[in-house]
């Protein structure tokens, strides 16, 4: 989260005004995180998810997103504030590389947050499956709305950043200057993470 913050920052993020920030987690997978995207950008406070965020979780998968609307479940009953997690947080089953699904969602993106894609497996049956939803998603951008990937390793960060950079995003922080992102370079030198999920970040924004 720390990493994360300090991502935020080199963006120059600033919130819409008058309105909610708008927050597509695209293939979310289960998206637990968005919890945690709604009380960043909305509360500022951990785990107090916020009427001031609204994050739509989007993927294609019906099971993982019934698994992620189980998870929800189980917020109600174990937090007495259970039910403000369930407006800011929406989850839904969609093929992001329709341009129809973004219909549905809570318009204009502010944030795009896209955790670990599987960008080094673009072409499926010959049709680029990445780069659409990356292109889909820059597209429902504002102006000054950034999108935020995190990367498994150098490697699909730069296939990222290309994929960002031809959908029109201009790349903030890419993947080159965010390999020693993890705390351990604060000793001095580079050691591999704890969890290494994270390594490797692009920040784009939409001029
Ligand atoms: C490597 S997983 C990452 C999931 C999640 N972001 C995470 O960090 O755990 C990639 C996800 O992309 C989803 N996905 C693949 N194609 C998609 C599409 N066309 N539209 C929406 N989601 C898609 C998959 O179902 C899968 O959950």
């Amino acid at each position: 989260m720390e990493h994360f913050a300090e991502v935020v920052k080199k963006t120059d993020y600033t919130p819409p005004k008058g309105r909610p920030v708008h927050i597509l987690n695209l293939a979310s997978g289960n998206g637990t995180e968005s919890y945690v995207l709604s009380a960043f950008f909305g509360s500022g406070q951990f785990l107090l998810p916020s009427n001031k965020a609204l994050v739509d979780s989007v993927d294609i998968s019906k099971t993982t997103i019934e698994g992620a609307l189980e998870d929800q479940s189980d917020y109600l009953r174990n937090f007495p504030n259970g039910s403000e997690f369930v407006g800011p947080v929406r989850f839904s089953t969609g093929d992001a590389t329709q341009s129809e699904l973004f219909d549905s969602l809570r318009l204009p993106l502010d944030v795009v947050w896209i955790r670990h894609p599987n960008v080094t497996e673009d072409l499926v049956g010959g049709r680029p499956i990445w780069k659409t939803l990356i292109r889909n998603a820059v597209d429902q951008l504002r102006p000054g709305g950034i999108v935020i990937m995190t990367h498994y390793s150098k490697y699909e960060g730069e296939i990222a950043d290309s994929f960002l950079s031809q959908a029109g995003a201009e790349i903030l922080v890419n993947s080159e200057e965010n390999q020693q992102i993890p705390s351990e370079l604060k000793r001095g030198k580079w050691e591999a993470p704890k969890d290494p999920r994270d390594l490797f970040i692009t920040a784009g924004i939409k001029p």
